[in-house]
């Protein structure tokens, strides 16, 4: 991967670190906004690790709150409909800036790990929803987009960036630690834990469950427009939805496309059995103790 990306590379540079967590240096630089951000009671969080389907999971509720009107969802690319908050950039409105253009009621992307929390999202008893995916599925995916993605560091081969992951030294830091911070959250009321191969397994049912958890109601046409519009197909050729109108110097989809393969369980074209030995080992030590369970493929 290091010779493909080829002259690219001007915008790549060293991770920065907020709070111990390893993250983009110009994130870091707008954290004082992000950390007073000023949440509203009706706001949505949409939480996740990267990579673990935030994407989909937020086309999903932008469909839910426009009760399935595919043109609506359409109006803007999904990294607009729901800002990312702790995102800055030279040149573009921050997170927070966009956040504070959008009309009520607002979806809020963010990856940070629940330590990391703005307290206004909690003081204003803010409804959130995480979404966590298999590590070994996630690491891959991380592995492309770090590839296409150039405000990151050269990933190197996969087997250092595995051990990168592993170490929590990637965007975000650990794995471990973000899913099971939320997880010892999901008592909470306004909690609602979903997995990416529940998504999988059965989109309907887990559309059902946001729907209940938001108070809503969907005719059985809405629910059957949502899961066809947020289908992998469908988002994959929707230039809304697929980060295809992000600037190439940002995003080179040549690389790898930002809906990628969209499976669970890719994994297994990727890892040497070396490899997977070692990681299932780490998984082991670093979910000791957790009722927290992934299910590896589906
Ligand atoms: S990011 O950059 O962290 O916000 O990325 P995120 O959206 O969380 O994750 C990208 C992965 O999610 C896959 N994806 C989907 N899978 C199934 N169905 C749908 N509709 C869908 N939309 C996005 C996307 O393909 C990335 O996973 P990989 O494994 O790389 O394909």
């Amino acid at each position: 991967p290091s010779s493909a990306m080829g002259m690219g590379d001007v915008v790549r540079e060293e991770l920065g670190s907020l709070h111990g967590i390893p993250l983009y240096k110009s994130f870091v630089e707008g954290w004082p906004q992000v950390e007073t951000f000023q949440a509203r009671p009706d706001d949505l969080l949409v939480a996740t690790y990267p990579k673990s389907g935030t994407t989909w999971l937020s086309e999903i509720l932008d469909m839910i709150y426009h009760d399935g009107d595919v043109e609506k969802c359409r109006r803007d690319a999904i990294f607009n409909r729901v800002p990312f908050l702790e995102m800055k950039a030279h040149g573009v409105l921050s997170g927070v800036e966009l956040l504070e253009k959008t009309p009520s009621p607002r979806l809020v992307k963010t990856h940070l790990p629940i330590q990391l929390l703005p307290t206004s999202f909690r003081d204003k008893n803010c409804k959130v929803i995480y979404m966590a995916r298999n590590p070994k599925d996630v690491v891959i995916s991380y592995y492309y987009f770090y590839q296409m993605a150039k405000m990151h560091p050269d990933p190197g081969t996969l087997g250092e960036f595995l051990e990168a992951f592993m170490a929590g030294k990637v965007a975000y830091g650990s794995w471990y630690e973000h899913v099971r911070g939320w997880w010892e959250k999901k008592q909470e009321k306004q909690l609602l834990y979903l997995f990416y191969e529940d998504m999988k397994k059965d989109p309907r049912q887990e559309v059902q469950k946001i729907l209940r958890f938001l108070g809503k109601e969907a005719p059985e046409g809405v629910v059957e427009r949502i899961l066809h519009h947020t289908s992998f197909q469908e988002m994959k050729k929707n230039p809304a939805a697929n980060y295809e109108t992000m600037p190439t110097a940002l995003m080179d989809h040549s690389l790898s496309p930002f809906l990628r393969k969209g499976i669970s369980g890719d994994w297994k074209n990727h890892f040497t059995v070396a490899q997977n030995e070692r990681f299932d080992q780490h998984y082991r030590e670093h979910m000791a103790g957790s009722d927290l369970c992934f299910q590896m493929e589906v």
